[in-house]
Parts: C-alpha cells; sequence; structure tokens
C-alpha cells in the first residue's frame, strides 16, 4: 500500500494549489437548464406540494402512442446492435420518401441523417457549418444557447407582431447590416416555420421569397420543420427547401406529429449534391463521435411512421385537428379579451401580448416578462413562459402558452383511461370545423380548455379592474 510521507504530501498540495476537483469551464460556468425543461419541473414541484397548476408551460403533444408504432417497437426489441451512424437504411429509404409526400422535395437516402432527436443534429449542423447564425426573435429557447455553446455569435432578426412575425427581405437584411457592422459574419439562418413560440406559419409567398434571399446573399438555412405536419388546416406548410433546395437543410423527427418525443428521434435532410455530401460526411463523423447512432429498435418503429400507411397519416392528421381546435379556442378567448396575439396556423402555441395592462401591471410589482409569468405561477397557478426566453427584450410583456395540455379530456383519470378518451376525442376530430376560419368554433367540451378560458377571464377581468 502507498504510504504518503508528510513531505509527499506537501509536494503534492502545491502541485495542484491552482486546480480543484469538479472545476467548472469559465465558458459554461453561467449555462442554466432550458427554460422549457425547468418550467415542467416546477410544475411537478407544486403539483406534489398539491398546489393545482395549469399547466401551459410545456410543449408536449400528449396523443396515445399509435399501435402500429407499439407494434413495431416490441418486433424490434431484440435489435441489441448498433445502428449505422446515419441511421439503418430502411429508416432513411422511408423518410427520403415522406419528404417527397410532405414536402414536395425529390430526395434521396444519402440525403438522411437520422439522430436521438432533431435537436441534437441542430447542435451537430452549427457545429460543422461556418458562421454565425442569424436567429428570428422570437423563437425556441434553445436555438442561442446551442449558437453559442457551438461558438458562433447570435445575430437577432428582430420581426414586427404587428406583421405576423413574418421574415422578410427587409428584416433579415436590416439583420446582416447590422451583424455586419459589430463584426459579425452571418452565414446561417435558422427558419422554424410552423413556430415555436408563436404558433405562425409563414405562407407560401413570403416562403419563396425568403428562398431567393437566402440564395442571393450565400446563406444556408436550416429549416427546423418538427411542427409541419400539425397545420391547423388554414394555411398549408410550405418548406424553404422547395424553393432554395441547394442551400436548404432540413430538421424534423417523431417527437410532435408522433406524440413521440420521449422515442427521441429525429432526422435532418441534407441537399443533394456534393456541398450536401460534404456536410453529410461532417455531421456523421460528428455523430460518431457523439452519440454514435439513435437506438435501434426505436429506429426500425420509426420506419413504419414514415412508410405509407392511411391510418397512421389519420391519426395524425386528427391529431393537428385536435391541437387545432383547443389552440384556436383559447386564441378567440383571448382575443375576445382584448389581448393581441399572432393567429396560430400551427403546433400547439399561443404567443400573446400584455402591453395594454404595462401600467396597472406596475402597480402589482410587474415590470419584465419573467416577473408577470413568474407572477401568474404565484398567484393565479399558471404556468407559462415569458417572452425573453425566446430571445426578446425582458421588458416585453409576451407569453408564450402552450395548449398541448389541454386536449385532456378528464382531469386526475389513469393513463390507460385518459388513453382510452384521447382516441374518442381523435375519433371526432375530422367533424371539427377548420378552426382559424370566419365563425365561433364549436367542439367538444375540455375540462382543462374551459379551466384556461375562465382562468384567463378572470385575470384579465382582475386587471381591468385595477385600471
Ligand atoms: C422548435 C423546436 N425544434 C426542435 C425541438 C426538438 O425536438 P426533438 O424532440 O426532435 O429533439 C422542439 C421541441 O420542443 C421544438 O419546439
Amino acid at each position: 500500500m502507498d504510504q504518503h510521507t508528510p513531505l509527499q504530501a506537501t509536494a503534492t498540495s502545491q502541485c495542484f494549489e491552482f486546480s480543484a476537483p469538479l472545476e467548472l469551464a469559465e465558458a459554461r460556468r453561467d449555462m442554466v437548464s432550458s427554460p422549457t425543461l425547468a418550467i415542467n419541473e416546477a410544475v411537478s414541484r407544486r403539483r406534489a406540494e398539491g398546489k393545482e397548476t395549469l399547466h401551459l408551460g410545456f410543449g408536449e403533444a400528449i396523443f396515445p402512442l399509435h399501435p402500429a408504432l407499439r407494434q413495431a417497437l416490441a418486433e424490434a426489441i431484440e435489435s441489441t446492435g448498433y445502428a449505422p451512424v446515419a441511421g439503418v437504411l430502411k429508416l432513411r429509404q422511408a423518410i427520403a420518401g415522406y419528404m417527397e409526400r410532405t414536402r414536395g422535395i425529390s430526395c434521396s437516402e444519402e440525403q438522411v441523417v437520422v439522430g436521438p432527436g432533431s435537436k441534437p443534429l441542430l447542435y451537430a449542423l452549427l457545429q460543422v457549418l461556418e458562421g454565425d447564425v442569424l436567429v428570428p426573435r422570437p423563437s425556441w429557447v434553445s436555438y442561442g444557447p446551442q449558437i453559442r455553446l457551438a461558438g458562433w455569435q447570435v445575430v437577432p432578426v428582430a420581426t414586427d407582431p404587428a406583421d405576423h412575425h413574418r421574415l422578410t427581405p427587409e428584416v433579415l437584411s436590416d439583420a446582416v447590416t447590422a451583424a455586419h457592422a459589430s463584426g459579425a459574419k452571418p452565414r446561417v439562418l435558422i427558419v422554424n416555420s410552423p413556430s415555436n413560440p408563436t404558433g405562425g406559419m409563414l405562407a407560401e409567398e413570403d416562403v419563396a421569397v425568403l428562398g431567393a434571399w437566402a440564395r442571393a446573399h450565400g446563406i444556408t438555412i436550416i429549416s427546423d420543420e418538427i411542427y409541419a405536419e400539425l397545420a391547423h388546416g388554414w394555411r398549408p406548410h410550405v418548406s424553404p427547401a422547395r424553393f432554395y433546395p441547394e442551400g436548404s437543410i432540413i430538421t424534423g423527427g417523431l417527437s410532435k406529429a408522433f406524440s413521440a418525443g420521449g422515442w427521441r428521434l429525429g432526422y435532418a435532410i441534407l441537399p443533394a449534391g456534393e456541398r450536401g455530401a460534404q456536410l453529410g460526411k461532417a455531421l456523421r463523423a460528428l455523430a460518431s463521435e457523439i452519440w454514435s447512432a439513435a437506438a435501434t429498435p426505436i429506429e426500425k418503429a420509426a420506419i413504419v411512421a414514415f412508410t405509407p400507411n392511411t391510418d397512421l397519416e389519420t391519426y395524425v392528421r386528427r391529431s393537428a385537428r385536435i391541437h387545432g381546435y383547443v389552440t384556436h379556442a383559447l386564441y378567440q378567448t383571448l382575443i375576445e379579451l382584448g389581448v393581441a396575439c399572432p393567429k396560430p396556423a400551427a403546433g400547439f402555441y399561443l404567443y400573446p401580448d400584455f402591453a395594454p395592462w404595462r401600467g396597472t401591471l406596475v402597480n402589482l410589482g410587474v415590470t419584465t416578462g419573467q416577473q408577470l409569468a413568474q407572477y401568474l405561477l404565484d398567484e393565479w397557478a399558471i404556468a407559462t413562459l415569458p417572452g425573453v426566453a425566446f430571445g426578446e427584450e425582458p421588458d416585453a410583456l409576451r407569453l408564450r402558452l402552450s395548449t398541448s395540455h389541454l386536449s385532456i379530456v378528464s382531469t386526475g383519470s389513469a393513463p390507460k383511461e385518459q388513453a382510452a378518451e384521447l382516441w374518442q376525442l381523435l375519433a371526432q376530430a375530422d367533424a371539427l370545423p377548420v378552426p382559424g376560419e370566419a365563425g365561433q368554433l364549436v367542439g367538444p367540451d375540455l375540462p382543462e380548455l374551459a379551466k384556461a378560458q375562465l382562468r384567463w377571464r378572470e385575470v384579465i377581468g382582475y386587471f381591468n379592474s385595477l385600471a
């Protein structure tokens, strides 16, 4: 056994005088958890303490797993070997076919890279692509931290709520000019249509103009299309890759349309041609050093999701319709209450602005979006996320509301009953009117939705009573 003499001990401590175990890298000391995951944990804590909470903080598709996927996973469960880095061939072929059917873009399996969720694929893309990154303001919470982790600068593109947060050549060029003036060199633009947090979706003509702008400026588009299948029906989803195939990368996955976020299965579609192939090589190399491959049984089961199957397509269409119903029902309530809010077109988010009550809120000690979210959680048991989490200025009084949990049919029922109730709800979806078209939206009574509508009426009523 080693005997440490006092002399040795002194030598050792002198040698490591300036180091300590578990020392964090300086650049990582201020890192915090993603606000979406943090609010989810805060709500779980509140509920464990017996505090009832209206959870509008976390965007998670909650429909039950489709039986075809369950069966496919059961059949693949013995696949314990590693999958190829880019994903199993049949899955990549299925995804390529899915791109043709859903996006109208021709694509081969060579262009597909599968990973454990689209989130790590987005990060890997930012690691391998050159240049600072244009990011719409507001946009998803993880883009900024991912860009900084990859060593690039975030170049915000200020969008106008009064103009539906459109990405116009003017706002993009303004952002590039400001970036160049400050020494940044933007080469990449993240587009997220349908958008988290606004729930909006770019119109086809705007996507065409956007593609032309990016081509003219030599900008690579990363098009995060994770919500594409959840269009509510009044506006079609159009990918920038339709107009700018040589410079657009699409990402997507199982999390939203197939309600299977926990399966962690995403994909990236790279452009065809030599430059796309070079990007694929770099992306696979990076993936091979970090995650090796997505889980093999999940990959094999996912083949079913992307292979033509009328029943699954119906499931996805119906879940989009229910998300649309719930989101538009709450949207109508907010609009009736005088809250400005972009009209949702897809997914399960609303992005209302409480600026008209700024004067009243000051008297409640609320001057920032963060304080507003905290006030609503503490005083009204409503969990939301403030605009600052989406890159907005701290004093913006916009909040992101997620409506995905409002589809729950009866509160407090066991998971099995809840799944049965959600299947019944999905069965009614085709009879619902297309949300967003004129007229009052009539649909099933959902207790969490009713609670959310009532709670906002009470909140705004209270604010008005103080004015
Ligand atoms: C805009 C956006 N992009 C990407 C993701 C990540 O999806 P995945 O589950 O495929 O990693 C999310 C999930 O919340 C999201 O909202």
